[in-house]
């Protein structure tokens, strides 16, 4: 769908559907919608004055102007309360408007910049999140599928604004588009089988991105990770037939008059639990464990697109985690790129081992901050819930503190969770330095602790989006399958890191 900012008025516009919006409580309507009410005789207050229509958030009506007014119809979205409405808001209601466009067929739609009048919300942020809401609720895996894929409607989405001159509207939209390019990637290759989505597939995708946005790329192959002694990946690694690949993307490259920031992202393409083998059960959703991977690749093409003034490096070791005669088994020892040796335990605990290496790798860019994400323990869904939030560790208050504003205002939520150095007697080892789990109990923090022993900078932060990998419910702007959790996340996050350093 292509999204514009058009000057005019609503009332006056030729579109197969205007979107407009009412809070809550409201009898009288106001800006737009107080217009075209008028210009329809009073249709949308009479809705409201029956009862039919309470501006509840998530509500949505139709109603036909039979040429009061040049649009053939109007998509009416509930806002709630107006003191409560945030930018998430918008993005819903943006999402549930436009999948009703869909639903009617609607080729051509305008809408109202929602919460920008007496919401109160920043116009150019208003613009960004309308324009996520409605790209991202259009969001539709066809995968595999022979049929043809359906006509993607709507086409076209109109953003109104009075003043030509208001460059604000148009920017919105631009960094709206950037980010929901990077979720639409990040869904794709998770939503993908895992014999299409392999570690090379991601390498694949991660340059053909790198072309489009204007990334830099490099991606290691297994000897070059041998030369650098990557030990713990290629631990996991070897007992697939599909060969690794540790890839990095670089914004910025170059630039050393910047900050640097590493995002990694665990990316492993397929986990069968190795030896520790997984029951089917809990087998069935591991297509999706490359999802922090996908969502680093994501955000480095949304990061890209906003040109955003920090030197940013997405590390993604990407790995098989399966069984075959030379695969890891529990009681080995392997030794990650920093020399730390490690017992394997579970050979279910892989996660942790693909990212050893890349937490190590990041040292050599003298990271400003470094964070990881990765669908790392079934122990953080059972702490956090399924689709609640992310558990957060952390190494510095202000990193925890950037990330968590980031949270509140993507909506992608986060919860920190402590890292107290209690967890290390989880993960002593008899026969090497650490071992690779500390077991059942505390199994999230035990999972952290091991992984500050490969992150050797001030700042650190360890996300943990297992329990955020599928769509649990319904969000109007989360379709089935694959969230994307963490694009808009990681995004938002760098774009303050960056104003912080100014
Ligand atoms: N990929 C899983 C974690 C996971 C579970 C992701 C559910 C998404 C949904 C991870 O590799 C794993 O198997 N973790 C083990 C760790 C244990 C062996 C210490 C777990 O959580 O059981
Ligand atoms: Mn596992
Ligand atoms: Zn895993």
């Amino acid at each position: 769908m292509d999204i514009q900012a058009v000057v005019g008025r609503l009332e006056s516009l030729a579109a197969d559907a205007i979107i407009l919006n009412l809070f809550e409580t409201v009898t009288e309507p106001g800006g737009a919608t107080g217009t075209v009410d008028k210009a329809l005789g009073g249709a949308i207050s009479s809705l409201i004055a029956g009862g039919d229509f309470t501006g509840q958030a998530g509500q949505v009506a139709i109603l036909y102007p039979m040429g009061s007014i040049p649009a053939k119809r109007i998509i009416l979205v509930g806002l709630g309360a107006q003191d409560k409405l945030t930018l998430d808001g918008v993005r819903r209601a943006a999402a549930q408007a436009i999948l009703k466009a869909r639903d009617l067929k609607v080729k051509h739609a305008a809408t109202v910049l929602h919460g920008t009048g007496a919401g109160g919300l920043d116009i150019q942020e208003a613009a960004q999140a309308i324009t996520e809401g409605s790209l991202l609720a259009l969001y539709d895996y066809h995968g595999q599928k022979t049929a043809a894929r359906p006509e993607a409607l709507p086409q076209r989405l109109d953003l109104v604004i009075f003043d030509e001159h208001d460059t604000r509207v148009a920017n919105g939209i631009q960094a709206g588009v950037a980010v929901a390019a990077g979720v639409q990637v990040a869904r794709d290759l998770a939503n993908l089988p895992p014999n299409v989505c392999t570690p090379a597939y991601m390498a694949k995708v991660a340059a053909e991105l790198a072309q489009t946005v204007g990334l830099k790329i490099e991606v290691l192959e297994k000897t070059q990770m041998e030369a650098l002694k990557m030990g713990a990946l290629l631990g996991v690694a070897q007992g697939s037939e599909t060969p690794p690949r540790f890839i990095i993307l670089e914004h910025n490259a170059g630039r050393d008059d910047l900050d640097t920031v590493v995002l990694i992202g665990k990316g492993v393409t397929f986990d069968t639990g190795g030896y520790s083998l997984k029951p089917s059960e809990n087998m069935a959703t591991m297509k999706g464990d490359m999802s922090g991977g996908a969502a680093v690749i994501g955000a480095l093409g949304a990061i890209a697109g906003l040109k955003i003034p920090l030197h940013v490096v997405g590390l993604v070791p990407a790995a098989d985690n399966m069984i075959n005669g030379r695969a890891y088994r529990p009681q080995d020892v392997l030794t990650a790129s920093n020399g730390v040796t490690i017992e394997i335990i579970s050979t279910d605990a892989e996660g942790r081992l693909l990212l050893a290496d890349a937490l190590v790798y990041a040292s050599r860019y003298k990271p400003s901050a470094v964070v990881d994400i990765a669908t790392l323990t079934g122990a953080c869904v059972v702490a956090l819930g399924e689709g609640v939030a992310a558990g957060l560790f952390a190494t510095d208050d202000r990193l925890r503190d950037t990330l968590l504003a980031a949270a509140d205002s993507t909506a992608e939520k986060l919860w920190p969770l402590p890292l107290f150095p209690d967890y290390e007697k989880a993960i002593e080892s008899d026969t090497a330095d650490v071992k690779n789990s500390g077991g059942r109990k505390g199994g999230v923090g035990s999972s952290a602790i091991f992984l500050k022993h490969f992150a050797d900078y001030p700042a650190w932060a360890h996300v943990d989006m297992a329990g955020m990998m599928l769509t649990v419910g319904d969000s109007p702007y989360v379709p089935k399958g694959a969230t994307g959790y963490g694009v808009r996340l990681l995004t938002d996050f760098v774009r303050r890191w960056a104003e912080k350093k100014g």
